[in-house]
């Protein structure tokens, strides 16, 4: 009988991949996915640590898949556990401790070894061992050097991770802990992984890295890329409509990125430059190395080339020490950027963290009250955005069927979700549609027939 396994993903763009490459090692391996966990052989939880309520989400799930030794999930087959992800890269053994379901626990750079891991786990449990095998390393010959070959695209959207790991140490984050140390693939991998991803059906790629912008991968003749090199590279692939990067630092926003967006008409009209705070007096406690001046400098730049960008940034309210004077900052900021689009999030203690160990925490109630704010005047801008979009001509490229027939569902280059009419058109293609409406989340159209 064919082996099943089901991965659930948590957290950011990059465990989607990570996930999709599990996926393809396991399909190299005689398994195929199913969609519910209690259908399946092997189960691996892809876990979010950014934030607790992400980490802790981990483990009630685990306690709903109701497994039990020796009988394992409740439908009677033998299904395997793995917890995977940055919840598994932070807390390794402690899992094990937590929960006796869990079989595997491996991090983000050692998923290539999961057929090794699950071999192992396997022939334990034959011979009567309860088995836990855990594998949190940071190798040295990376995971990228291990990928299975793809299959057929299921969507035109795929991302590709080009850089990944952070060296920068901002005090409430636990990436550079979770991800390890910065690393940038090369570019030829990285071409290749692209051409395969086009040849299989995928119109369009979000390069994705926790500093994408920072990305300097070194060619094969030793010489250094940066992300423009790369886009220029990446646009010359016929069959590849758009290309899209995230997540963005604003120290790293070179010149040559910004020339980029004015010479690739493949390459999208919207940047992802999280700021996380209006004041400089929390920005240097946040160790994130730029003023509030920076930063809207940084978008001037962008915006004297490409004046209609969209811009999108993540904020954090109630970090430690955050008075009302530095909050009114962050609003302060937000008024002069304006944003197309916005993450915002409570601050949230991250064990291991400069900033979890402040005695200046903000209370529950005035991080609310602060999103809440937040969130308002951010709604309106994303409105603002939105709005004069009625009455234009945009080219959307289709994602996937609407809920009525001949609604289709898509997005503009400036990543607006649309809802639209068109008679028989496919997914993958891209069609000019007159928007009709506007909300603050998405628009509605008709295809120009
Ligand atoms: N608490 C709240 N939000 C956080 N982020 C990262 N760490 C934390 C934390 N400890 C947010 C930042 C980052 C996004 C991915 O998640 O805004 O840009
Ligand atoms: Fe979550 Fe960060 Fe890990 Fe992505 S890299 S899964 S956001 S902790």
């Amino acid at each position: 009988m064919t082996k099943t396994y089901h991965v659930k993903t948590y957290g950011c763009q990059m465990n989607v991949y990570d996930s999709e490459r599990m996926g393809e090692l396991l399909e190299a391996e005689g398994y195929a996915a199913v969609n519910a966990p209690d259908e399946a052989d092997l189960v691996i939880l892809n876990t979010c640590h950014i934030r607790e309520k992400a980490a802790e989400k981990v483990y009630s799930d685990i306690g709903r898949l109701r497994v039990a030794e020796p009988k394992r999930l409740a439908n009677g087959r033998d299904t395997l556990v793995a917890v995977a992800g940055c919840v598994a890269q932070a807390e390794g053994a402690e899992i094990f401790r937590r929960s006796k379901t869990v079989n595997m626990v491996f991090g983000p750079q050692t998923y290539h070894r999961l057929p090794d891991m699950l071999a192992d786990v396997v022939a334990k449990r034959a011979r009567g061992f309860a088995a836990q095998v855990m594998d949190t390393d940071y190798p040295a010959d990376t995971k990228f050097d291990h990928l299975a070959k793809g299959r057929q695209a299921t969507s035109p959207l795929a991302f590709l991770t080009i850089q990944e790991g952070c060296d920068k140490f901002c005090s409430f984050c636990v990436v550079p802990y979770t991800r390890g140390a910065e690393v940038s693939r090369p570019p030829e991998a990285i071409e290749a992984e692209a051409r395969a991803l086009v040849a299989r059906g995928v119109r369009e790629i979000t390069l994705l890295g926790q500093n994408v912008n920072a990305y300097h991968g070194k060619d094969s003749a030793g010489h250094e890329t940066d992300i423009a090199a790369l886009a220029t590279r990446l646009s010359a692939i016929d069959g590849l409509k758009r290309l899209r990067y995230t997540t963005s630092h604003p120290l790293d926003m070179n010149d040559s990125l910004i020339a980029a967006h004015a010479e690739l008409p493949k390459l999208m009209p919207y940047l992802h430059l999280p700021v996380q705070s209006g004041s400089d007096t929390i920005l240097k406690a946040m160790n994130r190395r730029h003023t509030a001046v920076d930063y809207i400098r940084a978008i001037d730049r962008v915006r004297a080339t490409c004046p209609n960008i969209a811009l999108s940034g993540d904020f954090i309210v109630g970090f430690p020490g955050e008075t009302d004077k530095d909050f009114a900052d962050t609003l302060q900021l937000v008024t002069q950027a304006r944003y197309a689009a916005a993450y915002t999030f409570k601050y949230s203690p991250r064990p291991g963290t400069p900033a979890a160990e402040s005695d200046k925490q903000v209370p529950e109630d005035i991080k609310a009250d602060r999103l809440a704010q937040l969130q308002a005047l951010l709604n309106e801008q994303h409105l603002a955005f939105n709005t004069p979009c009625v009455g234009t001509v945009q080219p959307i490229l289709i994602e996937k069927p609407g809920k009525k027939p001949q609604h289709w569902v898509g997005k503009t280059p400036y990543l607006q979700l649309v809802s639209f009419t068109a008679p028989d058109h496919a997914i993958g293609d891209i069609v000019n549609v007159t928007i009709t409406a506007a909300s603050k989340n998405s628009l509605e159209g008709n295809a120009i027939l």
